[in-house]
């Protein structure tokens, strides 16, 4: 296991490049197979999750290979339908694989995903999906097993937007027969991105963004050379660490008009902000509470970055309520932020946090992704030394994570334990 051990207290300087984003490259990778030309993504992060999902690709038989930061898959000789479990219990994003190997091979054998531990997560709006499409799913043993003779295409209603279960169903329909309309649709950018990168390879997709998204199943799509969008979540992630830790940092390749939601809050915390282009500049402020933060599906707060905003309300003036709509368990990161000083009480999905006026070191340990994120960032900005340890949740989604922050001031190093 590693951890780092971080002397907190110093403010932040510079500028920091955004990767690309996490949750677009990893549909994009399930899409790939969806051609058996090759696919090039370019500026595409070596982050946990994504070695994990080319690995998954590898077993299906395709050819997957990083130069330099273009990962290009190749999948003429892709035979295989079925995902072990050892491999799709470390992701969630193996399910999105349903979709697209189905559709490729006509049947598809996968064990239930995995994912951070953040709630039960379920995929029954994933399978209601492939089912409308005319796929049978049997689910047996804790594996999921789908066959079809052709996809049709068809209306599928969800139940609730989820980014996942709509993302599946492109995947699935956008090599059917005839027209698939998704209605209660996820609006993510990432989803957005997927219609765009399948447009480029000769897909028909419109709508994407949108609650009601069509899909015009085409007989054959190409290979592309792609660069995903940024990661709106990291560029969060870092806004918020600039925000508490004091100082001026400038983000590259930064969208603002993903995170609106977040720039709003810390306009509201008084940061000063300008965004030109895809830079993002921050000039940390006086830290006045936000008063209340409540996580919904795009475009409202994003719940990977309520994490990270729990930790920067910790330190602001006043209290904030924050209330966790999405998932069930998504608050591991609490224990811990007590531990470093903080004033937080929970009742079921909401948080109730009495700002102070620093935190302190102490020894804490990542439960999840995001929440390992929001550790890190409470010790830079706490008084004295951290350690934040399981940096296994850490390197599933950020990029050079402390080479990062290094370079904008933080005392941040990683040490194997
Ligand atoms: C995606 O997860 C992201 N992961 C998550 O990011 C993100 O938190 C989430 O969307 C919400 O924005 C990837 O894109 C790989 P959902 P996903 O399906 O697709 C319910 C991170 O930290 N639901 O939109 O799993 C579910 O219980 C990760 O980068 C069903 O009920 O999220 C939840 O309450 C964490 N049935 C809600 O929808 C289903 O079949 C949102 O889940 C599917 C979902």
């Amino acid at each position: 296991m590693e951890k780092y051990i971080i002397e907190g207290g110093r403010p932040l300087y510079g500028e920091v490049e955004i990767q690309s984003a996490k949750n677009a490259v990893l549909p994009l990778l399930a899409a790939s197979i969806l051609t058996d030309e090759k696919i090039v993504l370019h500026k595409c992060p070596k982050i946990s999750d994504v070695i994990n999902m080319v690995g998954i690709l590898g077993e299906l038989g395709c050819k997957a290979e990083f130069v330099g930061d273009s990962l290009s898959i190749e999948s003429a000789d892709a035979a295989n339908h079925e995902i072990p479990a050892a491999l799709a219990k470390e992701i969630r994003s193996s399910v999105f694989m349903l979709g697209s190997v189905v559709s490729r091979f006509k049947k598809a054998k996968i064990a239930y995903p995995g994912g951070c531990d953040i709630g039960l997560r379920p995929i029954d709006l994933h399978l209601k999906g492939l089912r409308r499409l005319g796929v049978s799913v049997v689910e047996d043993g804790g594996y999921i097993e789908c066959s079809c003779d052709k996809i049709i295409g068809s209306e599928i209603v969800l139940d609730c937007p989820s980014v996942g279960a709509t993302e599946n169903s492109i995947l699935a329909a956008a090599l059917g027969e005839g027209r698939t309309v998704i209605r209660n649709a996820a609006k993510e950018p990432e989803i957005v991105d997927l219609q765009n990168f399948i447009n480029a390879m000769g897909g028909k997709i419109n709508g994407a963004g949108t609650a009601e998204i069509v899909i015009d199943g085409v007989k054959k799509l190409h290979g592309v050379e792609y660069t995903p969008i940024s990661d709106r979540i990291e560029a969060g992630t870092f806004l918020i660490a600039c925000a508490m830790c004091g100082g001026e940092i400038e983000l590259k390749n930064a969208g603002k008009e993903n995170i609106a939601a977040l720039l709003h809050k810390l306009c509201e915390i008084s940061c000063k902000i300008t965004a030109v282009n895809d830079k993002i500049y921050i000039e940390s402020g006086r830290r006045i509470s936000p008063k209340l933060i409540e996580t919904s599906p795009y475009p409202g707060f994003p719940t990977d970055l309520q994490a990270p905003m729990m930790a920067l309300a910790c330190i602001c003036e006043g209290s904030t309520v924050i209330v966790e709509n999405l998932f069930e368990t998504r608050f591991k990161h609490i224990p811990e932020l007590i531990r470093m000083g903080a004033d937080i009480t929970v009742r079921g999905r909401t948080a109730f946090i009495r700002g102070v006026k620093a935190l302190h070191g102490a020894d804490v340990v990542a439960g999840d992704l995001r929440g390992g994120a929001a550790l890190t960032l409470a010790a830079i900005s706490a008084e004295g030394f951290s350690t934040v340890a399981d940096l296994s949740f850490i390197d599933r989604g950020y990029s050079d994570f402390e080479y990062k922050l290094r370079a904008l001031g933080a005392r941040i190093r990683r040490v194997r334990i």
